[in-house]
């Protein structure tokens, strides 16, 4: 059996039970946290995001994927999707045309609070609060995977799209970032990690980068895990930590630990 999705009309169908046919074609999981992806690549997907915790909550229903795959909308025989750019210039961009009809469907099927996002190294860079603002207040997301050149930037203004970047450099695709951008998302749900203080502690969650984790043999290659770890004494420990993930983020971070600062002197909490 193949893993190849298989297209009919406008959806993707999977034949086969892989982790792709855990994808839905509609929002039918009430209250699952739906991701929705408009792409040129819909086999791309779940990709990793149907491994381990992830995987797993797919499974469970706590959220849900749904692929609209861009050439199901393409024009005529050949069912393109591009041309060239306007003014001229290297390469190709998506038509206005062709994305307005995918992002009509994907619509169509959005519940509640669900913001369209194009993935795009021009856009707001991604970062947890972003993550934690989309955990907590959409109910999913729609969002559009650029090939080529980009988009049609009247796509973006029609429909008032926020555009989000994985960071400063250029991929071939917002395939990568969308799936960097839903597991970030769906790991902060509720039930979705087994342990709701992995998502506690752990970097940013503070404001603050992470302290460093050892973990067994004690001693490996001549190197020994702090004492203090092995202390029992979980005061010391708190404070070793903190301590660690301050200096941590003081040098490699100095914006971070700014803003940490900046936080406690205006008497907020690390996190606000
Ligand atoms: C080759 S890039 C296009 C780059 C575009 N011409 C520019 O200079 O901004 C093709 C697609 O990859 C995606 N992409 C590339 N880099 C990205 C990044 N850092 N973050 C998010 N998406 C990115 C976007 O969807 C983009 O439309």
């Amino acid at each position: 059996m193949t893993d190849t999705p298989k297209s009919t009309g406008r959806k993707t169908i999977q034949p086969t039970f892989t982790p792709r046919e855990l994808m839905t074609d509609t929002p039918d999981l009430a209250g699952a946290w739906t991701a929705q992806i408009i792409t040129l690549f819909p086999q791309a997907f779940p990709g990793v995001l149907g491994e381990s915790l992830m995987g797993k909550a797919l499974k469970d229903g706590l959220w849900q994927l749904q692929t609209f795959d861009l050439r199901d909308y393409g024009i005529g025989k050949h069912k393109n999707v591009d041309d060239t750019p306007a003014g001229g210039g290297a390469g190709m961009v998506l038509r206005a045309d062709v994305l307005e009809a995918a992002i009509n469907d994907a619509r169509a099927g959005a519940k509640g609070v669900m913001p369209i996002l194009y993935l795009s190294p021009r856009g707001k860079p991604m970062d947890q609060e972003m993550m934690r603002g989309l955990a907590a207040n959409t109910d999913g997301v729609t969002l559009l995977c650029g090939r080529f050149e980009g988009v049609d930037e009247r796509i973006l203004e029609h429909f008032g799209i926020q555009e989000v970047s994985l960071g400063d450099f250029v991929m071939t695709g917002g395939e990568l970032a969308a799936q960097a951008l839903i597991d970030a998302t769906v790991r902060l749900l509720p039930g979705v990690l087994g342990n709701a203080d992995s998502a506690i502690e752990e970097s940013f969650s503070n404001g603050l980068l992470e302290h460093p984790q050892y973990t067994k043999p004690a001693q490996w290659q001549d190197r020994e895990i702090p004492d203090v770890l092995l202390s029992g004494n979980h005061k010391k420990i708190a404070a070793w930590r903190q301590d660690q993930s301050e200096e941590i983020t003081k040098a490699r971070r100095p914006d971070l630990w700014d803003a940490h600062e900046a936080r406690l002197k205006n008497g907020k909490a690390p996190q606000d």
